[in-house]
């Protein structure tokens, strides 16, 4: 992945989205918590990811609703890099 890049994981409940910023790696929620959205498909904006939807934002880093007309904040998960390999940890949802 390159810098700006987002990318889709299945997890065992839902998906998570990972983003590529210039400081590193980052996974939220894919699911907008204002509809029915992949937030994947949206766009980054600094260290915002915009809705594809109704373009409400999200901060990768924290998961906090930035932009109406997203109010509630999504799920942020960690991440382990080992050998160049980026894991999403898991750890139930
Ligand atoms: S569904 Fe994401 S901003 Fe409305």
């Amino acid at each position: 992945m390159k810098v700006g890049d987002i990318r889709r994981v299945e997890l065992p409940s839902g998906a998570a989205a990972v983003y590529r910023l210039a400081d590193g790696f980052y996974a939220t929620a894919d699911l907008c918590s204002h509809g029915d959205a992949s937030l994947a498909d949206g766009e980054l904006e600094d260290d915002n990811i915009l809705c594809p939807y109704h373009l409400g934002s999200f901060c990768v880093r924290t998961g906090a609703a930035v932009a109406a007309p997203c109010i509630d904040p999504i799920a942020t998960y960690p991440l382990e890099i080992v050998d160049g390999t980026v894991t999403l940890v898991w750890t139930g949802d």
